[in-house]
């Protein structure tokens, strides 16, 4: 049996924090972090993470404005809103859902929003910083894993840790996290040959691709750390991880679970992205 590592307990610890931070700073400087989220078209579970991220601003003490977009929403329109919220001072941060529709370039999109205000740590300069380990801003999901390890005294430094997927969002910005943290980093991905073999190696599994119940417990050693980052609905419309939590639970020594696992961690990172925001605003301004 493993310790389950339960998300909403931390995200709530660390929310507590982060809104005590936040009312000292709006003492100190008179400032409300303010956050700008953009969500163009009708994804339903878009939506979903949009209606939670406003209900973390307020939780926190931050003004947040949503700008629910029309599916036909042109590019002009959409550079034109960003460039907006880039000159105004009351907005530190801006967040702009993924995916986009498709006639909608992300790359460029992501392009156009200021680094300074990037809380998603999306922008090409905050990606290579983050690669350098500068970080300015944390990648929201991969920095929600590190705090597990924190919490739980889980030490990376010389272990093998396996992170399956390759996204921009978690897989690449996770493995680089965990490199920095002196672990011995595979990444593996939908082409990788003999994945089995390579996760039964893994004192540390990181999961996120994208497929329910994917990884079992033939494929992880005796009392490995198991992290989902997965979000899938299986057969039956539940929702569930890319783990196989069940058979995973008996052999890891700990695991997370889906829901109340990673997903709750991540707004949370992103409330601290959006404090560190207008704490640099605040300092800039002089
Ligand atoms: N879509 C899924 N996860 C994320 C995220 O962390 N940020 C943004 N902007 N879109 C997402």
């Amino acid at each position: 049996m493993s310790v389950i590592m339960d998300g909403k307990a931390l995200a709530a610890k660390i929310r507590e924090q982060i809104k005590n931070d936040t009312a000292a700073f709006v003492r100190k400087t008179g400032i409300t972090p303010g956050l700008a989220v953009v969500l163009v078209g009708d994804d339903a579970a878009s939506k979903i993470y949009v209606k939670n991220k406003e209900k973390a601003c307020a939780e926190v003490g931050f003004k947040s404005e949503m700008y629910l977009l029309e599916e036909k929403t042109t590019e002009e329109e959409l550079l034109s809103l960003i460039h907006k919220l880039n000159e105004r001072d009351d907005i530190h941060g801006i967040l702009v859902q993924s995916p986009l529709p498709k006639h909608l370039d992300e790359a460029l999109v992501i392009d156009s929003i200021s680094p300074d205000k990037d809380v998603d740590a999306f922008h090409p300069v905050n990606v290579g910083k983050i690669m350098i380990g500068d970080y300015s801003f944390l990648p929201c999901t991969p920095a929600g894993v590190m705090e597990f390890f924190k919490e739980y005294g889980i030490d990376t430094t010389g272990k093998r840790c396996v992170v399956a997927g390759r996204s921009n969002i978690v897989g690449k910005p996770m493995a680089m996290l965990m490199l920095h943290a002196n672990a011995t980093v595979t990444i593996c991905h939908s082409k990788t040959k003999d994945l089995a073999d390579i996760t039964r190696q893994a004192d540390i599994i990181v999961m996120a691709i994208g497929k329910a119940d994917f990884l079992k417990a033939d494929m992880i050693k005796d009392g490995a750390v198991i992290i989902d980052v997965g979000m899938n609905r299986n057969a039956e419309g539940k929702l569930t991880g890319d783990v196989d939590f069940k058979e995973c639970e008996k052999k890891a020594s700990y695991i997370t679970p889906v829901p109340g696992g990673v997903g709750p961690m991540t707004i949370t990172m992103l409330m601290k992205n959006t404090l560190t925001a207008a704490e640099n605003y605040s300092k800039k301004k002089g």
